[in-house]
């Protein structure tokens, strides 16, 4: 563990920064793309840039530094961050001053940031997923106009003490590990963000703390398999029944679980443990045991529909939400429509769906029997058409139910109407007091839309 609040050179070198910047009024963007890990990630290079002396832009014009945190899950987004790095150059021309980097998991490819760096050689700094820790190096080699190309392969370590400047609200994200282990054949993040690594839980137990006392309340605890979260034998149930025990913390949430790790003792501390919301996120990816075993997902589609069992049988309201790829190498119409035949029968409340998307570098992207793009496409939109139907379909219930609400905002789209989640993420609509934003508020549902319900605030 390297604990970077303890680093007397990176302190010394965001002094140097802050010195230098003093009295410009600089200004950061920072442009994320992907997954909450990134999100995260981006709210410590925010951190860091206002510990050297930078506050936030409202947009790019006004910016003096604009980060591109990428990702590169599937290839949509690497064409986007393409595109939208071309498109700044015109910034870059208007204000000579403007830094310019792009960093994030595409980055972490080296070929694909060797790409990137000859194409557009107004970028001035492209660094690794593993490079946060040296960001205020970097900054000023940048400032001291040096071009930055760090990319480095080691991703053993767990890096503390930054500091995070959060997106404003009622809800967080908190790392507890890094990593995956896992090599699904089409996935790219076990190569980009390298092997599994958890999080002393007094380090995580102390970010808890602290992100409350700063007002949040819910807290998304993070890993790419969170149920193999495991530091000297404290488990994943346990980590979380320390954390519920937080003073000041109304709920707990985490993401993602992999169906191949979910423990009876993970779905005990969801029925038992009162903080813990009632929701899950296990993304099944394909209905098809061949396609699951293609994939080295390690479990099969009976052992799915039992844990699914499992977790209604055991935690009431709880509702599942996952993700699925369509498209993937050798699928078959039978296989896809295996897939459709689970989405009906496990009823999700909600799903992210997929073309499978070559990634270069994983077993799939070499595997024969690449389906066409067309076909990728065809069986994505009948599966959303299933979704589209399944979805609405697992509203009916909720009409009468009563539950408490976390109220995010207001919603101006016809009438103002607040809106905020019950703990099984069901997302409620209702009619109140801007006043109420932040606070557990108990409602009766009456109607539903696609995926949310409407309802009205009960004493
Ligand atoms: N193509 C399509 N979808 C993918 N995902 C991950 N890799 C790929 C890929 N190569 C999806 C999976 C995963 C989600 C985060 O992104 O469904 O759960
Ligand atoms: Fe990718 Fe599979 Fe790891 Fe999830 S569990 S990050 S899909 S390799």
């Amino acid at each position: 563990m390297i604990d970077v609040s303890k680093d007397t050179q990176m302190m010394e070198a965001i002094d140097r920064i802050r010195a230098s910047v003093s009295g410009l009024n600089l200004k950061y963007f920072i442009e994320t793309y992907g997954c909450q890990m990134n999100e995260h990630d981006s709210e410590k290079l925010a951190g860091m840039l206002v510990a050297c002396g930078y506050t936030k832009a409202e947009g790019k014009n006004e910016a003096d530094l604009i980060l591109f945190n990428t990702c590169c899950v599937r290839e949509h987004a690497e064409l986007r961050t393409f595109g939208n790095v071309g498109f700044v150059k015109e910034l870059k021309q208007q204000n000579p001053r403007l830094i310019l980097g792009v960093c994030g998991c595409m980055m972490q490819q080296k070929e694909v940031a060797d790409k990137l760096y000859k194409r557009f050689p107004f970028v001035d700094m492209i660094f690794g997923t593993h490079e946060l820790k040296n960001f205020p190096f970097m900054l000023e080699k940048a400032l001291n106009n040096q071009r930055v190309f760090n990319i480095t392969e080691m991703d053993g370590e767990v890096v503390e003490g930054l500091p995070a400047e959060r997106t404003p609200g009622f809800s967080t994200f908190i790392n507890i590990m890094y990593g995956c282990n896992n090599f699904c054949t089409y996935c790219i993040v076990p190569y980009v963000r390298g092997r599994e690594r958890s999080r002393n839980p007094e380090d995580i137990l102390n970010e808890v703390r602290e992100v409350i006392g700063q007002g949040y309340s819910e807290i998304t605890l993070l890993g790419q398999n969170v149920n193999s979260y495991n530091y000297d034998g404290i488990t994943f149930p346990m980590l979380l029944s320390m954390v519920n025990l937080v003073p000041g913390l109304v709920r707990l949430r985490f993401m993602t679980s992999h169906p191949k790790d979910l423990s009876d003792e993970l779905i005990d501390a969801m029925a038992s443990l009162d903080k813990v919301c009632k929701h899950i996120h296990l993304p099944v990816q394909s209905g098809s045991n061949e396609i699951l075993r293609r994939m080295n997902r390690r479990y099969t589609v009976e052992h799915y529909m039992e844990l699914v069992n499992k977790l209604r049988s055991r935690i009431a309201d709880v509702e599942i939400t996952t993700d699925i790829i369509v498209g993937f190498p050798g699928e078959t119409e039978e296989d896809f429509q295996a897939t459709c035949e689970l989405v009906r029968n496990v009823g999700y409340s909600n799903a992210y769906t997929f073309a499978y998307s070559p990634r270069q570098g994983t077993i799939a992207a070499a595997m024969d029997e690449q389906i066409p793009q067309d076909e990728k496409r065809r069986r994505l939109n009948a599966l959303n058409a299933v979704l589209a139907e399944t979805i609405p379909a697992g509203n009916e219930k909720y009409i009468g139910y009563e539950g408490d609400i976390l109220v995010e905002g207001v919603d101006h789209r016809d009438e103002p109407l607040l809106f905020g989640k019950l703990s099984n993420f069901k997302m409620v609509y209702v009619k109140g007091d801007e006043k109420l934003i932040g606070s557990l508020v108990h409602v009766r549902v009456d109607g539903f839309r696609f995926n949310s319900l409407s309802g009205r605030i009960v004493e």
